[in-house]
């Protein structure tokens, strides 16, 4: 039993089915440059996550969030070089899935993508409610108003109320709001119609030419640029460089207001806006030279978007006071308004090129999860019905409308910050076992022309990082290890800010206390089996942005796991192409 769960498909077979017709992945033609790729990078990288969730991480950490957009670079660029390394040996259209049945094995290849699902489908839905955002922003600068209560998801109005915020536009929502018996009529309605549309688009087999691609990044990029651009101008010519160093509760100034632990709040947000660079690896066959150009595009791709963010954070904490980013989703816009900068062309210009920006990402991820269905259905993991190809359209009909739904229901009553942590909690994870699932790999020849990942020995180097980052750590905070232990209560005067409750910063302790425990673990495994440092680095790095979640997300995540388990006994298990005949 314990064998045949991680029973592994060979590379071999991997690419001959990559090369085979009847997998349906030929006929792609090798046509894709560095360029191409860096831009699809970008296309998949660059949207809810600078345009909108940008907000919430600054008001979490103020302009402290910029060490961990470096923290986070820093945690991709080891994974990027590790899928690269993947990507390399196995040049096919695959994805951490394929790359983890050749590793793991089965088992650990299906929870991949299960907690993928996350990634393409749930993050999706945090897209669409960040194009609402902006789609409703854009309509009411053009005096047209969807009311608050079709424009705002039900949970959030709730959750609004009850936590006393003062959000106006999400207090209005439920004051207003029809009722149907006792239940108010609260829903989010332009995400539902965006979803709706993008489902269509891609089940009729829209495909994203490269020119349109490119022509999208290159706005965004223009974008981005003049908010930089003008946004710093002013802050200086309007001396605002005060609001870099916001007083915290005690008054004193500080560039990390509610201190690191208020940073680490904003993981999730400032996590979610690195999603995407992994998509470049789908594009494996569509690539002229994959094993070079992969690795170059994702690298460029990461390094560029880790600049813009650096810069954009320093310009809305400039342009406005960190506190004053409660609930806003549009903050690019946001900081033009009246109130703030005042520059009313910027507001509308942002909000359009967001609304352009949002779209593209919605339709990489809304294309990729059906595919990825469509790859494990035809290894036994998924019914085959999910590899069904539509006759006319030429795309996996029956997957594309269920990742419709899959995104479409959850839109009517879950909030930003729920589907925001359980995104980035299981892509983080699935990061994890990338990384790990390299250093499984046995080591290969050196091939003239192909990424080969550095082997630098990990023998002394890791477990000199991890004794090394202890004393930092211990330095920097006497009590940061006891504080572990012993739950302080008085702790909690950091999270006040951060709508965390008692038992959220328990949990926090909890995965500090597991993180070390690994830390040390995996120093040990360095330590004799000479592991190769930069899956090391990935590894570790992913894990302690996962320190970063709340308990009640770990407890939905442990949950979506344990389903996904039950599911593969139930079905995947029996009906594998790698299950004995019977
Ligand atoms: N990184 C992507 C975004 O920010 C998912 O929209």
């Amino acid at each position: 039993m314990s064998n045949s769960l991680f029973r592994r498909k060979n590379i071999s077979s991997i690419l001959a089915e990559g090369s085979d017709d009847s997998h349906g992945n030929t006929g792609l033609k090798r046509v894709l440059t560095v360029k191409d790729l860096t831009f699809f990078g970008i296309a998949a990288i660059l949207g809810a996550g600078s345009f909108s969730s940008l907000g919430f991480a600054v008001f979490h950490g103020g302009p402290g969030v910029v060490i961990l957009f470096v923290i986070t670079a820093i945690a991709c660029g080891f994974t990027a070089l590790c899928y690269s390394e993947f990507a390399s040996r196995i040049p096919v259209a695959g994805s951490a899935y394929t790359y983890a049945y050749a590793s793991f094995g089965e088992m650990f290849a299906w929870i991949i993508g299960w907690a993928l699902i996350m990634e393409y489908s749930i993050g999706n839905i945090y897209v669409a409610y960040s194009w609402s955002d902006y789609f409703t922003s854009l309509l009411s600068k053009m005096h047209m108003h969807i009311p608050a209560y079709l424009s705002t998801s039900y949970m959030e109005a709730k959750h609004a109320v009850e936590g006393g915020s003062t959000n106006v536009e999400e207090l209005e929502a439920w004051n207003t709001a029809p009722l149907i018996g006792s239940l108010r009529m609260i829903l989010d309605l332009p995400a539902l119609v965006i979803n709706f549309l993008i489902t269509y688009l891609v089940y009729r087999g829209i495909k994203e030419s490269r020119n349109f691609s490119n022509v999208m990044v290159i706005l965004k990029l223009a974008v981005v640029a003049l908010i930089i651009l003008v946004g710093g101008y002013l802050i200086f010519f309007n001396g605002l460089t005060d609001n870099w160093m916001p007083a915290d509760e005690a008054g004193v100034q500080s560039f990390m207001p509610k201190g690191f632990g208020g940073v680490m709040l904003a993981v999730s947000s400032v996590f979610f806006a690195y999603i995407g660079f992994d998509a470049v690896s789908v594009l494996a066959e569509e690539s002229k030279n994959p094993q070079k150009d992969l690795p170059r595009g994702m690298m460029w791709s990461l390094v560029i978007c880790t600049v813009i963010y650096i810069l954009l954070t320093l310009v809305l904490t400039g342009a406005v006071n960190y506190r004053n980013f409660e609930g806003v989703g549009d903050p690019l816009a946001f900081i033009f308004e009246p109130q703030n900068l005042n520059v009313g062309w910027m507001q509308f210009f942002v909000a359009i090129i967001a609304v352009i920006a949002m779209t593209s990402v919605l339709l990489v991820f809304q294309m990729g999860q059906p595919r990825m269905w469509m790859t494990m259905s035809r290894d036994g993991l998924m019914p085959p019905v999910f590899k069904k190809i539509h006759p006319t359209y030429n795309t996996p009909s029956f997957a594309t409308i269920i990742t419709g739904f899959v995104v479409g229901v959850p839109i009517l009553f879950t909030d930003k910050t729920f589907v925001l942590d359980f995104t980035s909690i299981g892509t983080l994870f699935a990061f994890v076992l990338v990384c790990g699932g390299v250093l499984l790999i046995p080591n290969k020849e050196k091939v003239a022309g192909r990424f080969h990942l550095p082997y630098i020995n990990g023998q002394f180097i890791f477990p000199l990082i991890v004794v090394a980052s202890m004393f930092v750590a211990y330095l920097l905070s006497k009590t940061y290890f006891t504080d572990m232990f012993n739950f302080d209560f008085s702790a909690n005067k950091d999270y006040s800010a951060g709508k965390k409750t008692f038992m959220d910063l328990a949990t926090l302790n909890i995965s500090l206390i597991v993180f070390w425990i690994c830390a040390i673990l995996l120093a040990v495994f360095a330590f004799v089996k000479k592991y190769s440092l930069i899956p090391l680095m990935g590894v570790i790095t992913c894990m302690y942005l996962l320190t970063g979640m709340s308990k009640s997300n770990w407890i939905w995540f442990i949950g979506w796991l344990v389903l996904g388990v039950i599911f593969y006994f139930m079905y995947g298990y029996r009906k594998s192409k790698l299950a004995p005949q019977q």
